[in-house]
């Protein structure tokens, strides 16, 4: 099986990852089932990539696929000519959840168009044309997506951009406030994840919150790694008491069985955006009822089992126990940080991630670089996970590390 995958990602899909993953080992995805993936072989994995995300309840949680099996045999994707009751439902929970006066939903497939989404209503909300984003931050792939994430290596090959984007350095209210005025919007993650799981300075939203009000630009707060439990708390942001203009949902909002993303916007500014032209911005498969029956699934077991105090929970075990480990090998381990059950193992060098992960994956336990920061571990499990499973991929991160820095030496 292994040998027919790998030939079709070669010649079909694409030939330089497929090499990647051969070399490191990369077994075939077969099954999976809460905190565990089984391979080809009938070999276990404790996900600690968890999708980069993706899998907040665990995979094929079983009230989210009840969910979706039951709505397979009603209605799968809109007709589009009718009411949707499900869309309108899993909008008027959000806006239910999500802070202050967020109110009005748009719904589309990946975190990148709920990206595109957030950007074009700013435009259109302001009349205004200027972005503000942050170094190193990531957004997603798309064009508008790309154009306000901050690193050259995706960005390069497809300039020019989306113009008029100007880069803060993340965390530096100072810098924002010079660069805010005329601009439609500042977006920040609450946490740059792909960037390398780094954390701002308390109350840094808080200040791009006053910031934002002061010029008239929104804020984009993009939740869509950080938000639904993964930090901690439902939503990263209400950290710094912040409630942004605009919030961008995916990855975990469906429970990791239907790609759906979202943006929860402000009456107002949605109102100042489309209030007189409803058909502007608009997506065909977004908002389907498979998507939405699944959301509304993933809410009620996220904010019922109370998910974010276990994710807040285990990432503090998951922290204390990599930062023990990074004293023990400072050698190949230079910080470790994160924010819940986000929690970024930065190396000395990005060769060691190199050997590191194939050999966790080896051990049973997946993990996986952040894309704008090869030297950086994400450790990201589903906030189902247990104690015990904590210190098992502890240890096997532990045992890797060693194995690297005896093969590796110093580098
Ligand atoms: C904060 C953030 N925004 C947007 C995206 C893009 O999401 P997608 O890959 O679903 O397009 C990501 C993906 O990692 C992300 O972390």
């Amino acid at each position: 099986m292994l040998d027919q995958v790998y030939a079709d990602y070669r010649d079909c899909l694409n030939p330089p990852l497929a090499r990647v993953m051969k070399v490191s080992g990369s077994p075939v995805e077969v099954r999976a089932e809460g905190t565990t993936i089984v391979d080809h072989t009938g070999k276990s994995y404790l996900d600690f990539a968890g999708g980069y995300g993706v899998f907040t309840l665990g995979h094929r949680h079983p009230r989210v696929v009840a969910a979706v099996r039951d709505q397979l045999e009603k209605i799968a994707l809109s007709g589009r000519t009718m009411f949707n009751p499900l869309m309108g439902r899993l909008a008027r929970r959000l806006a239910e959840i999500t802070p202050g006066d967020l109110q009005i939903s748009f719904f589309a497939n990946s975190g990148a168009e709920a990206v595109e989404g957030a950007l074009k209503l700013a435009r259109a909300a302001t009349r205004r044309v200027k972005y503000v984003a942050t170094a190193n931050a990531f957004h997603g792939k798309t064009f508008g997506a790309l154009s306000v994430s901050g690193h050259e290596v995706y960005r390069a090959p497809f300039e020019p951009l989306v113009p008029d984007v100007v880069h803060v350095p993340f965390g530096d209210a100072r810098e924002l406030e010079s660069a805010l005025s005329d601009a439609a919007a500042f977006i920040v993650e609450p946490v740059q994840a792909e960037g390398g799981i780094i954390v701002p300075p308390p109350g840094y939203l808080a200040q791009a919150r006053a910031l934002c009000d002061r010029f008239g630009a929104l804020l984009i707060v993009d939740e869509v790694q950080t938000g639904l439990g993964r930090c901690g708390a439902l939503f990263a942001c209400t950290e710094d008491g912040v409630v942004p203009d605009v919030m961008t949902l995916a990855k975990g909002l469906s429970g990791g069985v239907i790609p759906i993303g979202a943006y929860v916007a402000r009456a107002a500014c949605w109102n100042a955006a489309y209030a007189k032209a409803p058909l502007l911005h608009t997506s065909t498969f977004g908002g389907n009822e498979l998507a939405c029956a699944a959301a509304l699934a993933a809410l009620d077991v996220l904010i019922g089992e109370d998910l974010s105090s276990n994710a807040r929970a285990r990432g503090a075990e998951l922290l204390a126990g990599a930062r023990a480990i990074a004293q023990r090998h400072p050698g190949v381990i230079a910080e470790v940080r994160g924010r819940g059950l986000l929690v970024g193992v930065e190396l000395r060098h990005e060769g060691y991630a190199g050997m590191i992960i194939p050999e966790m994956l080896k051990r049973g336990v997946t993990a996986a670089w952040t894309l704008n920061r090869q030297r950086v571990i994400r450790l990201e499990p589903p906030l189902i996970v247990t104690a015990n499973e904590i210190a098992t991929a502890l240890a096997v991160l532990e045992a890797s590390v060693s194995v690297a820095f005896a093969q590796l030496g110093p580098l």
